[in-house]
């Protein structure tokens, strides 16, 4: 996730490309740049750090002009530098883009225009994109940019300027967000409407596969293929603040709507039909026969991911696995050996208790599998191999799309081990495969059929005191997360127990009208579940269950959340999603700080 602006217009382009990308920081801000046309050529402006650093640069020296774009990054491939940091020129520096997105295939592709002699100067996915550009271009720019796309795979929100055409930014999208600001004499892009909100709340909204050209005298929409559209105009009717969060009330409730895009950039490029791959790190049989444990370490809720983990994994690949909390691993003298493989889970990739442990267990001689967001983050350097999850940066201190990243990436792991291993067949793997690519459309389902029903249930649980959370097997993985995440931000009393548990203790907790929340989507031990779900009935409790629609026979159940059928394993993605929308309206009802719970942060850098 980045943010991308741009102008065109009769004013200084670099202070509004600058106020622009400010609007845009939560999207990014590892490093940022811009680009104006000047009357000599492009003038680029970049710089590793947070937009101040680019400021500063700025302040000394701006470029004049009323053309340019700008940028600012959260990094994806290569790390924050400013070599990395966009826009990035096409080799004779003719054409220069911005991009926010992935280029799955961008490897392919440059090795193919390093042959035909094409300089590249970045790590990056995107510096592809200018050199394709360029390598079109035959007097015509938007045709340059339509053969550039037809390439790319993944998904690209684009700005591009060119030396050959001077007053025309063109823009494209293929999904990631891009939006037009259409102003008097004056049009803008961002890829949010804060960005464009000081100037003007009349915008387009492109749609993918959709292009805009940007010139003095109007903008122009196109479908990729080059036919003319005639967009409606949207008029935005947000307050400012409430633009930053797309509308949202809360950061949380954004990044919770932001699942589906986090679980497709997270398989985007990393599945075939019926295997996993990932960029960069690979293993073979016999490496991987050679751990007879795996390690899974990390804090909160990048722990509860583990626990996900840890289920797929023994599932699928049948080798034993131990999740540890971080701040205990590195105490107890873990038995790791060169025999032990190591993965590390964390959001940021500085947390202290992960990062020592990752210390430790190299030293004592483990090899380290880093799963993390932020690109470059410390553990994500000193892990032998790091796989991100490219959720983009997460804002609210209680963790969502970032945790559904990370389970995302746990299961291709399973998947990914289990092949390895031979353990999973052809048409298995083709089966959890293709139930995978469906999940973020199943995401976008579970909100949409969840979320009025419980707003309107809110009054059954916004004023108890202690609220249980039961499971078994994988759903059991899912009530630890789920119930953190109720603690965390409406300071109710939570707690989950595998839900055969609760009658050795917490059950006599259970009196009437208290609420015990049930995940019960594995029919394995669904009945089992049920029996539980009797016992809490028999305390006059009252249970709310996670099933998989079509369930019947659920006659103790007070309230139901249902999720889409999916391959089962895969269900703790779904069964995440009501779980968390719960806990944020328990705490709207609370009138909670829930974008900041009181005495938490977001990175806990300190033991
Ligand atoms: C803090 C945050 C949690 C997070 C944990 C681990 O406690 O408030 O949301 O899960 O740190 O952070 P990490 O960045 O390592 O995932």
């Amino acid at each position: 996730m980045c943010g991308i602006v741009g102008y065109i217009g009769k004013k200084d382009a670099a202070p509004i490309l600058l106020e622009g990308l400010k609007k845009l920081e939560y999207r990014g801000y590892d490093s940022a740049g811009i680009a104006v046309q000047e009357k000599q050529g492009i003038a680029l402006v970049k710089k590793k750090g947070k937009l101040n650093s680019l400021e500063e640069i700025l302040k000394q020296k701006s470029p004049r002009g009323n053309v340019g774009i700008g940028h600012t990054r959260w990094a994806t491939h290569g790390k924050p530098s400013t070599p990395n940091s966009h826009p990035h020129q096409s080799s004779e520096g003719e054409f220069v883009v911005v991009h926010n997105g992935i280029i799955e295939n961008y490897l392919e592709l440059k090795n193919q225009l390093k042959k035909e002699g094409y300089v590249f100067d970045s790590e990056t996915d995107t510096e592809v994109i200018p050199n394709l550009i360029s390598k079109f271009y035959q007097g015509n720019i938007e045709e340059a940019v339509r053969k550039a796309v037809d390439l790319l795979e993944g998904s690209y929100a684009i700005a591009v300027l060119s030396k050959k055409e001077k007053e025309k930014i063109v823009a494209v999208r293929k999904d990631s967000p891009l939006i037009i600001g259409l102003g008097e004499d004056e049009y803008f892009i961002g890829s949010d409407i804060p960005a464009i909100l000081d100037h003007t709340r009349n915008v387009y909204i492109l749609d993918d596969n959709e292009m805009a050209v940007l010139e003095h005298q109007g903008v122009k929409t196109y479908t990729v293929e080059g036919e003319e559209l005639d967009k409606e105009i949207f008029n935005v009717d947000w307050e400012a603040s409430m633009a930053e969060k797309g509308g949202y009330d809360h950061f949380m409730l954004k990044e919770i709507h932001e699942q589906p895009e986090t679980v497709k950039n997270c398989i985007n490029g990393r599945l075939t039909e019926t295997d996993v791959k990932f960029e960069g790190f690979t293993m073979d049989q016999e490496e991987l026969n050679k751990y007879n444990k795996i390690y899974i370490v990390a804090c909160g809720t990048a722990y509860n991911s583990g626990l996900v983990g840890k289920y797929a994994i023994e599932k699928l690949a049948r080798v034993p696995v131990e999740v540890a909390i971080a701040s205990e691993f590195r105490y107890r003298d873990p038995i790791v050996d060169e025999n032990t493989l190591v993965i590390v889970v964390s959001q940021s990739g500085e947390t202290a208790d992960t990062l020592a442990a990752v210390r430790e267990s190299k030293a004592k001689g483990a090899r380290i599998i880093g799963i993390c967001n932020v690109v470059g983050s410390t553990i994500a350097r000193e892990s032998d191999d790091v796989i991100y999850i490219h959720a983009g940066p997460e804002i609210a201190v209680a963790s969502t799309k970032a945790y559904i990243g990370m389970i995302t990436v746990q299961y291709l792991l399973a998947i990914y081990f289990a092949r390895i291993k031979g353990l999973l067949a052809d048409d298995k793997s083709r089966e959890i495969i293709s139930s995978f690519k469906q999940i973020p459309e199943q995401i976008k389902e579970v909100l949409e059929k969840n979320e009025a029903e419980i707003k309107a249930q809110i009054d059954n649980y916004a004023d108890r005191e202690n609220i249980f959370y039961i499971g078994r097997g994988l759903d059991n993985a899912v009530v630890e997360e789920a119930s953190l995440k109720l603690k965390e931000i409406s300071y109710i009393h939570a707690e989950s127990y595998p839900a055969g548990e609760l009658k050795h203790g917490t059950l006599a907790l259970v009196e009437e009208g208290v609420p015990v929340i049930a995940v019960a989507t594995q029919t394995d031990v669904i009945d089992k579940t049920l029996s539980n779900i009797k016992e809490v009935k028999a305390r006059d409790g009252v249970v709310t269950a996670v099933v998989t629609e079509g369930v019947k026979d659920l006659d103790d159940i007070d309230f139901r959340f249902e999720i889409p059928a999916t391959n089962e394993l895969l269900a703790g993605i779904l069964s995440t999603v009501p779980l968390q929308l719960l806990a944020y309206y328990i705490a709207v009802e609370r009138e909670c700080a829930i974008d900041q719970p009181r005495n938490l942060a977001k990175s806990v850098t300190v033991e």
